[in-house]
């Protein structure tokens, strides 16, 4: 039996909780949320798709009642404000780090042994901020953003090449913000081939901005954040570690000297199991792309900095 705990019953919380169960991803769903009502109501609309999707994974909701997360083997977090249009990711961090602390804290209380994604933005200061306050061993806290990062270049890619996406591969990794992350051009490849052989460089380049900027573009065309790859990819994460995939994902880990970083939790490729993080893959980055990582990381540790000025950590 797996049970997997979503926090967070808005866009991007019952979307994730809606893959879980269409995939099959646990036994059991638990959707809490601060709002009276409003998870048993996602959870129950989830419910009366079952015989539709022919899922039997069980989604229950639950207004703020920790004691029914018991037990969890996953919890994804995705509570906190989403963007406004014209927002940063790194604008939330004074309301969304306050929710993320507490939150995390009651979960662990009645799932000690849990593993941790996060997803809340601005997503690697509240994974470092989850594994700097719980104490919890690294593997177990793991940040999304890398995983929906890569499939959005994935979609650019497919577009650019006019091709099924599901033929590309293509990795971003660094911080979860428009100028942070880092998408690898030069080892996408479409059914093994590099992509930097099919498609001129003005091309690449405008796929690596689409990507980039692929969180503000939904938030300009939608009024809020996006939740449909946001939530998927979440379930992603935590299907790799349910299911004992070993699957290699893009995720933020907490580094201990990994890429030359120490003390920051960013996106790196990792190896997702049951265990969580069984592994970190090091890359050999080549001189452009070690300067942009750097980049990155200076971006995120500036963020983080807020977590100690609001004597959060
Ligand atoms: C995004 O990129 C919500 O950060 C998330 O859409």
């Amino acid at each position: 039996m797996s049970k997997v705990t979503v926090v967070g019953a808005g866009n991007v919380g019952a979307t994730c909780a809606n893959v879980l169960a269409v995939n099959e991803v646990a036994n059991e769903v638990v959707l809490i949320d601060i709002k009276e009502g409003f998870a048993e109501g996602k959870a129950m609309d989830i419910m009366q798709t079952a015989q539709l999707m022919g899922f039997d994974t069980v989604v229950t909701g639950v207004t703020n009642d920790y004691s029914k997360t018991a037990g969890s083997d996953v919890v994804i977090i995705t509570s906190g404000l989403p963007r406004k249009p014209g927002m940063t990711r790194e604008e939330l961090i004074g309301v969304n780090a306050g929710i993320v602390k507490s939150v995390t804290e009651s979960i662990l209380k009645y799932s000690p042994d849990a593993i941790l994604i996060i997803v809340s933005n601005p997503m690697d200061p509240m994974a470092y901020l989850t594994y700097k306050t719980l104490g919890l061993p690294r593997n177990r806290v793991i940040g999304m953003g890398g995983a929906l990062d890569s499939s959005r270049f994935k979609y650019f890619l497919s577009q650019a090449l006019g091709c099924n996406a599901n033929e590309v591969e293509g990795i971003v990794i660094g911080g979860h913000g428009d100028t942070t992350m880092i998408p690898l051009a030069r080892l996408a490849t479409y059914k093994g081939i590099p992509v930097s052989t099919l498609l001129p460089k003005e091309k690449l380049d405008e796929v690596v901005q689409s990507t980039m900027v692929g969180g503000a573009t939904l938030t300009k065309l939608l009024g809020t954040s996006a939740w449909m790859a946001p939530g998927a990819a979440a379930s992603s994460v935590a299907e790799s570690i349910i299911k004992n995939q070993g699957k290699m994902i893009v995720c933020a880990a907490y580094l201990e000297g990994e890429y030359g970083m120490k003390d920051i939790t960013i996106g790196v490729p990792v190896i997702l199991g049951r265990n969580g993080i069984e592994r970190i893959v090091e890359l050999e980055l080549n001189e452009e792309e070690k300067a942009k990582l750097a980049a990155s990381e200076a971006a995120v540790r500036k963020t983080n900095s807020v977590l100690h000025d609001m004597k959060l950590i």
